[in-house]
């Protein structure tokens, strides 16, 4: 049993959408997250940037005691995570797009990756995708621009709308029927990609995976708490605390945002 908190960190607010999974799988647990908006986004930064970035964090939540860190963003896992792992004793989860079940499940042997370039460049991403994708077809598209507009907090706009059809819309014109979303800010598009795409095409993101995996990495290294209290959780941002404050706004639990210039 291990009552520390478990750490969480994202270039910006797109990780909460995997803190949503982890607190609804494990209600006891405690999370402190860490929004790195000031230096969003990390997908257009060089990779040895992307690992500064990714240390700095860590040791901010590690210097908070946390007992385990997911890293919620796919930019920094695919960037970052062999370093982080190789260098600091506590377990880290990472988030790496969803290749595999697309490439099991799709009928047209056509996937849309959508992802930013720090992810689509990665040695990371090229192994794990050549390995699951014989035969199949993989179109990567980069999602340019639209992490600096989810973190602006206006997720209805048109020019959003815009952006993001003209992404998805080359992707439909070749066959593709899985979306791998790779990015953890575009679980927060998907309303906006129901309109643009049609029934047979399927979104895909890696969220609940990774809550499950931080359950299993959590229980097999005997870190569970041992509360059985709701988990009141405490979210730390170098950005606008209001647009992390009105993306949290729909959940039950109980937080705390605090603005921090870390
Ligand atoms: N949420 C990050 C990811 O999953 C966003 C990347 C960025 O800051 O560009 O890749």
């Amino acid at each position: 049993m291990d009552d520390r908190r478990i750490g969480i960190f994202d270039s910006g607010i797109g990780g909460t959408s995997i803190w949503g999974e982890i607190q609804e799988l494990l209600p006891f647990e405690q999370c402190i997250y860490l929004a790195d908006s000031k230096n969003a986004p990390y997908g257009d930064k060089p990779p040895e940037q992307i690992l500064d970035l990714s240390i700095k964090n860590t040791e901010y939540l590690l210097a908070r005691n946390c007992k385990l860190i997911v890293v919620a963003c796919n930019t920094a896992t695919t960037n970052a995570i062999e370093y982080l792992r190789a260098n600091y004793e506590v377990p880290f989860i990472g988030i790496e797009p969803a290749i595999k079940p697309a490439a099991i499940n799709t009928k047209s042997k056509i996937i849309g990756v959508l992802a930013t370039k720090g992810t689509l460049s990665s040695s990371l991403f090229h192994s794990t995708s050549k390995n699951h994708t014989e035969g199949i077809t993989v179109l990567e598209q980069r999602g340019t621009g639209l992490v600096e507009m989810i973190e602006n907090g206006n997720l209805e706009s048109k020019d959003l709308y815009r952006l993001l059809e003209s992404y998805i819309k080359p992707m439909l014109e070749k066959g593709m029927d899985y979306l791998v979303l790779g990015c953890t800010h575009y679980p927060y598009l998907i309303p906006m990609l129901k309109k643009m795409l049609p029934e047979n095409v399927t979104i895909i993101d890696s969220g609940q995976a990774v809550a499950r995996q931080t359950k299993s990495v959590l229980t097999h290294n005997g870190l569970l708490t041992g509360s059985k209290l709701l988990g009141r959780h405490q979210f730390f941002t170098n950005g606008d605390e209001h647009v992390l404050a009105s993306i949290l706004s729909t959940s039950k639990v109980e937080y705390s945002v605090f603005f921090k210039d870390f």
